[in-house]
């Protein structure tokens, strides 16, 4: 089966040429992926300006790329859309405006071509990047049931599966995202935008407890999150010229002054706060995994791609769920993609079949379960 994949969800414009081919494995088939093309569109540059999405402008750059994207897919994988059996788009969460160009490019494509069409959860597709790993022979496909954790700009969740497409969310954040607090503490500290990947680089240079920083909810008897107060711990410390001997001016400054000492500073709260947000996701995670008794511990989405996170995760799996199996997407495939999209779309395409193109709607507020 070949499935095009498209996702416009949030302000990535994606198209992906995905295979899957049945190999013979232990004398079982399992299915492998294989992707023959992934183009990615990123308007970090634009939004970078604004500090952050502005909704009107994500769409109108969506609506400038999906055709040229979804013809560079096809044109990189040597195929002609005659070869595509499945088209996969994004059909939620995200923002409505974005979500509207993927899925109305992928129902007009569906009528013109005369293709069948499949709704995608972008959650779901986040989880299913897990899949993709498997086309490098020798690592082992996910097994059920397992726990994925979701760490995106819009959600942190914890979910359990027992099955294919199954979905219970046991867990999951109170108020802030955890990307959305690795990117409201980068502009708190006048880094940029996206946040996360600038403040785990400069978290490298940073002492991780500089500052002693809140867990929040970590000891409590549920798997929920929330990030909203670690933020604003991050504030006051930035606020508080006793412990910082920041200047008593806005915030902002500190990132235009360059001496040594304010970097430092900067990195030390980089890196306080970093390692907060990570011990939290990992202790919460490990406890609903044990609690579970899962096969398999998955981590996806943006902040997936946050290297603390990945070897903490990893190495606490290791430790304390010896015979669990811990899997994690390639880097490329944390952020978004439209590669994961078609790895759930060929799910959702032998187990239910198509939608009808007419009846496709989308919903920004789509929750997985
Ligand atoms: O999944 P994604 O690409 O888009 C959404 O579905 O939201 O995730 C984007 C989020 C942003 O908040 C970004 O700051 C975060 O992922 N992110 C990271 C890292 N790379 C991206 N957070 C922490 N560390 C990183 N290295
Ligand atoms: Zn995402």
């Amino acid at each position: 089966m070949i499935i095009l994949g498209i996702e416009t969800s949030c302000d990535e414009t994606a198209a992906a040429i995905v295979q899957m081919k049945a190999r013979l494995r232990n004398r079982a088939f399992s299915p492998t992926f294989e992707i023959l093309s992934s183009v990615i569109s990123s308007q970090v540059d634009i939004h970078a300006k604004t500090g952050g999405i502005v909704p009107e402008v994500a769409a109108r750059e969506h609506i400038k790329n999906i055709l040229p994207i979804i013809d560079q897919a096809l044109k990189k994988a040597s195929l002609d859309y005659h070869r595509i059996d499945v088209i996969a788009v994004t059909g939620g969460p995200g923002l409505i405006t974005s979500l509207l160009v993927g899925a109305e490019t992928a129902k007009v494509l569906a009528y013109t071509w005369n293709k069948p069409i499949i709704k995608v959860n972008h959650l779901e597709g986040h989880i299913y990047s897990n899949w993709l790993r498997a086309q490098d022979s020798g690592l082992k496909a996910p097994q059920f049931p397992l726990l994925a954790l979701v760490v995106s700009g819009g959600h942190t969740e914890l979910v359990l599966m027992k099955k294919h497409l199954d979905y219970q969310v046991i867990g999951q954040t109170r108020d802030d995202a955890a990307g959305e607090a690795f990117d409201k503490v980068a502009k708190l500290l006048g880094l940029g935008y996206p946040g996360g990947p600038i403040i785990s680089q400069l978290a490298q240079k940073g002492k991780r407890d500089a500052f002693k920083l809140p867990r929040p909810m970590i000891n409590e008897n549920n798997f929920d999150f929330s990030f909203s107060g670690l933020k604003t711990a991050v504030l006051y410390l930035i606020k508080d010229r006793s412990k910082t001997k920041l200047p008593a001016t806005r915030p902002l400054r500190i990132a235009k002054r360059v001496g040594r000492a304010s970097y430092q500073l900067q990195a030390n709260l980089c890196a306080s706060f970093e390692q907060a947000a990570i011990d939290v996701l990992v202790e919460k995670t490990i406890k609903a995994a044990k609690k579970y008794k899962v096969k398999s511990v998955l981590l996806s989405g943006g902040v997936a791609a946050n290297e603390l996170l990945r070897e903490s995760l990893k190495t606490k799996v290791k430790k304390e769920l010896p015979a669990s199996h811990f899997s994690l997407p390639t880097l490329q495939l944390c952020t978004d993609n439209a590669a994961m999209i078609a790895a759930a779309g060929y799910y959702h395409a032998t187990y239910h079949g198509s939608e009808d193109w007419q009846k496709l709607s989308v919903d920004p507020n789509w929750e997985l379960t």
